[in-house]
C-alpha cells in the first residue's frame, strides 16, 4: 500500500489506516464482535493499513484492550495512535484535560495496549476548565519521557460551536496556534468525508502549509457512503445514528443522490468497485498530508478499504464528487 507520512517527525503509515472505534463502541452491534473484530485488525495489519486508530474511551477501554491482543505480537508492524481527554461519566461524557490525569491515562493506556509507545498521542477533547496549553505541556512532557512519539489533536467538537459567520474550524485554528507555541503538532484529526467536506475549506490547508498530517475521521460518512444502509433501516439505541439528523428514514431518502453519484463513478473503475472506495479516494486525493480512518469491525471491509489505496480517480471523478449535492440533515 502506498505510504504517507505523519507530521515533522514524518513517521510512516499506510494511506488508508483503520478506524477501530466501531469495534467497541458507537455502532449497531459493537460489543459483541470480538473475535471478528481481532480478524479485521490482522487483516489491516497484513494490507498495509498500518495506522490503528483507538482512544480509551471507546469501551471504554476495551477497544485498547482488544488492540492490545493484537500489538503483544505485532507491535513492529502497527502505528498505534490513541487519544487522552474524555471520559464516560455516569451520565455524561466528561473532558479531563488535567496534567496529573493525562499522566496517569497514558500509562493506563500503555498497559492496556500491551506497549511501551504510543506513536500518536491525540488529545481528544480541551477541557474547558483547564487552559490547553497545560494539557499539551502535560503530554509533551510524555514525549520527552519516551512513551509517545508524537502530538495530535482531535477537532471533532467544533460541530456545535460554529457561529454566524465563521468557518467550521476557525476555534480549532486558534487552538491549534495556542499549543503550536508549546509543543508541535504532528496531526489533526477531523471529520472528513464527501458528505462533510468542511475540513477542505481552511483546516486542512492550514495543516498542509505546517507539515501537519491530517486524520480523515469518519471518511465513509458513518457507513452512509458504502450505499449498504437503507433508509428506514433502523439503529440500536446506543448507536450513534440513532440520533445523527442526517440517519432519520427522510434524510437518508433525501441523500441518497450522493450515494448514487458515488456508485456512477465506481462503475467507471470496474464492476467490482464500491461507493466506499470511490468515498475513500476522495478522501485521500484531498492533499498526500490526508490519511483517511474508516471505521469498521468486519474483515471484508477492511480489505475493501484498504484496495481504495490503489484506486486512481481522474480529475473528471473528482469533479464530479464535488458537484454531488449538498447533504440534508444538520446538527445546527
Ligand atoms: N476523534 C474523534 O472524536 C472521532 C470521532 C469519530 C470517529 N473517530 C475515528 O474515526 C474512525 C472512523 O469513523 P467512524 O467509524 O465513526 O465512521 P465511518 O468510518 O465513516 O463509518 C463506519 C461505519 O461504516 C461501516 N463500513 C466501513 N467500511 C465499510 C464498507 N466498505 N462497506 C460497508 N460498510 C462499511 C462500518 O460498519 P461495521 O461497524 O459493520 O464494520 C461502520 O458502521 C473511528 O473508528 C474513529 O477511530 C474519531
Amino acid at each position: 500500500m502506498e505510504r504517507r507520512t505523519i507530521g515533522a517527525a514524518a513517521l510512516a503509515v499506510g494511506a488508508v489506516g483503520l478506524g477501530c472505534m466501531p469495534m467497541s463502541w458507537a455502532y449497531n452491534g459493537s460489543r459483541q464482535r470480538g473475535d471478528e473484530s481481532l480478524r479485521a485488525v490482522h487483516r489491516a495489519l497484513d494490507l498495509g493499513s498500518t495506522l490503528l486508530d483507538t482512544a480509551d474511551m471507546y469501551g471504554p477501554f476495551t477497544n485498547e484492550l482488544l488492540l492490545g491482543r493484537v500489538l503483544k505480537e505485532r507491535r513492529q508492524d502497527a502505528f498505534v495512535s490513541t487519544k487522552v481527554g474524555l471520559l464516560v461519566g455516569e451520565q455524561h461524557i466528561v473532558a479531563n484535560g488535567r496534567p496529573g490525569y493525562v499522566r496517569r491515562a497514558c500509562d493506563a493506556s500503555l498497559r492496556r495496549l500491551q506497549t511501551d509507545v504510543i506513536d500518536l498521542y491525540q488529545l481528544h477533547r480541551a477541557d474547558p476548565e483547564v487552559p490547553v496549553e497545560e494539557t499539551w505541556g502535560a503530554m509533551a512532557e510524555l514525549v520527552q519521557a519516551g512513551k509517545v512519539r508524537s502530538l495530535g489533536l482531535c477537532a471533532m467538537g467544533a460541530r456545535g460551536g460554529r457561529r454566524s459567520g465563521a468557518r467550521l474550524y476557525d476555534a480549532t485554528i486558534r487552538q491549534l496556534q495556542r499549543v503550536q507555541q508549546v509543543f508541535p503538532v504532528s496531526a489533526v484529526q477531523a471529520e472528513l468525508s464527501v458528505w462533510s467536506p468542511e475540513a477542505t475549506e481552511a483546516l486542512l490547508p492550514w495543516c498542509e502549509a505546517r507539515g501537519i498530517g491530517f486524520l480523515a475521521a469518519m471518511p465513509l460518512g458513518n457507513g452512509f457512503l458504502t450505499g449498504t444502509l437503507t433508509p428506514g433501516q433502523g439503529f440500536e439505541p446506543d448507536d450513534v445514528r440513532a440520533r445523527h439528523p442526517r440517519f432519520t428514514a427522510e434524510m437518508m431518502a433525501a441523500n441518497q443522490p450522493i450515494v448514487v453519484g458515488l456508485r456512477r463513478v465506481a462503475r467507471r473503475h470496474g464492476v467490482d468497485v464500491t461507493p466506499a472506495q470511490v468515498a475513500l479516494a476522495w478522501v485521500l486525493a484531498q492533499g498526500r498530508h490526508v490519511v483517511p480512518v474508516p471505521g469498521t469491525k468486519q474483515e471484508r471491509w477492511v480489505t475493501e478499504n484498504a484496495r481504495a489505496a490503489a484506486l486512481r480517480p481522474t480529475a473528471q471523478d473528482l469533479a464530479e464528487v464535488a458537484e454531488l449535492p449538498r447533504a440534508q440533515g444538520s446538527w445546527e
